[in-house]
């Protein structure tokens, strides 16, 4: 086991995470947060978010006392040869991601670090950071890492675990390693790199993966017109290694608060260099065409016109497995049909409180079970893939609604099941009058 403490400051999603994850791999893992009602309710085994099997990794890190968690910065940093700094970069309002909370806690923990210590950045972070920190903390002894998280929200501890690489990059190579080490047990591959390299493999691997995914969102749209099915060609594409068969699956665009937020932010780093990077673009105005598609296909479904027309929502988080609504893709449709007139009722497994209309989303009343919020609705739209959404009723949802027609966003609905409750389903990159199982890819 490498020597030394680990402090992580800043306890949200992926501090949290990684302070839990390292504890439970053995290290002496010290939490700070400059909220002190969370670090009390942390302290006694409250875990503020939803992700499965973190709530008995904490347990077991407090049982252990191989995870403790303490009030500030730099309570959490004195002493500690690792600092974590897992701390929220939002995007600034121009495309760049705010730093100055970062740059912040450097000043301030920066003179009373141990000689030795190395720093690590785990948020996103803008290329140059690591050297950016480098000068405010101004001291030759201290080294700086950049050691990026590929988490997924729903399955962070399960990534955490069993991740496919370990990416570190700094100027000192040997501070880096020993950072490696410190994942030794998970077996993954180290990739060793500069501090630059290291910033930009995360924001390329997102914005490569949102490229992916909008790719095949645009597949699908031509499927659909030209009588083939996205998911069969997707499977026939995903056999080639080169390819591979993850995120080939079609939806109402993708989401949540790192895919957005990072591919315009690698626009925004290529257009500081002056690098031509047209793909990047083309990846976020395909994702609002693969939005306005769903959209078109509701108002179509509704029969041309949404002015006062009730629709029900299955599903609005930004993905199955979460309560997270940010950046969702769900809402970002949803948004386009209250613009024209529609009444929105929505069910989600994680959602129990009305949605209020705001910047990112429209006003949506929530009910407190899928066939609730189907009721008097003349058109049901499908928009995120909880497994759940397949197993209903839907005899019984067709009997409390007033149309007869299911838009499915995420290909979940059987054909089948549909047509013998009486309803016409219309499939995303597929003919509508296709006749299959649900998608399995
Ligand atoms: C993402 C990255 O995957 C992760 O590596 C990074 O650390 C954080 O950002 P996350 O935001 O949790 O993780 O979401 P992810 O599971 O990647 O899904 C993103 C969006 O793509 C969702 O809206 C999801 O519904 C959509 N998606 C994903 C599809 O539409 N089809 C797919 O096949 C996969």
């Amino acid at each position: 086991m490498a020597d030394g403490r680990i402090a992580v400051i800043g306890t949200g999603y992926v501090g949290l995470t990684s302070g839990a994850c390292l504890a439970s791999l053995g290290h002496q893992v010290v939490c700070g947060d400059v909220d002190a009602t969370k670090v009390a309710a942390m302290s006694r085994g409250e875990v503020p978010i939803l992700e499965p099997g973190l709530d008995e990794l904490v347990q077991e890190g407090l049982a252990s006392g191989n995870l403790t968690f303490i009030h500030g910065a730099a309570a959490a940093a004195a002493g500690a040869k690792y600092i974590f700094l897992c701390l929220p970069t939002p995007d600034g309002g121009d495309g760049r991601a705010d730093l100055r909370i970062v740059h912040d806690v450097v000043a301030e923990i920066g003179p009373i670090l141990d000689a030795g210590a190395i720093l690590v950045t785990k948020s996103t972070v803008p290329v140059g950071t690591a050297q950016d920190i480098t000068t405010t903390v101004n001291r030759p002894d201290v080294a700086v890492v950049s050691n990026p998280e590929f988490l997924q929200e729903g399955t962070a501890v399960r990534n955490f675990m069993n991740p496919d690489r370990i990416v570190v990059g700094s100027t000192d190579r040997s501070a880096a390693v020993a950072v490696a080490e410190l994942y030794a047990p998970l077996r993954a591959p180290a990739v060793v790199t500069s501090p630059e390299s290291s910033e930009l493999i995360k924001y390329a691997a997102n914005a490569f993966l949102a490229m992916k995914l909008s790719f095949i969102n645009s597949i699908g749209a031509l499927a659909e017109t030209v009588g083939a099915d996205v998911a069969e060609i997707a499977n026939g594409m995903g056999y080639d290694e080169r390819i591979g068969p993850k995120f080939l699956k079609t939806g109402p665009g993708w989401g949540g608060s790192c895919f957005p937020k990072d591919t315009r932010a690698l626009a925004t780093i290529a257009a500081d260099h002056h690098v031509s990077f047209p793909l990047l673009e083309a990846t976020y105005t395909s994702n609002d065409d693969a939005q306005d598609r769903v959209a078109d296909k509701i108002r179509a479904a509704a029969g041309g016109s949404l002015a006062g027309v009730k629709i029900a929502l299955w599903g609005l988080t930004f993905k199955a497995g979460t309560d997270d609504l940010r950046d969702s893709p769900a809402l970002a449709v949803a948004r386009r049909l209250a613009a024209e007139g529609a009444v929105l009722h929505g069910y989600d497994p994680a959602i129990t409180k009305d949605l209020v209309a705001g910047k990112d989303r429209p006003d949506v009343v929530v009910a407190p079970d899928a066939y609730t919020a189907a009721v008097d609705a003349a058109v049901l739209v499908v928009l995120t893939e909880w497994p759940i959404f397949a197993q209903l009723d839907l005899v019984k949802t067709a009997g409390v609604m007033a149309g007869r027609i299911i838009v499915d966003g995420r290909n979940v609905i059987d054909t089948a099941t549909a047509a013998v409750a009486g309803f016409s389903l219309v499939p995303l990159g597929r003919p509508a009058h296709w006749v299959g199982e649900a998608a399995t890819v």
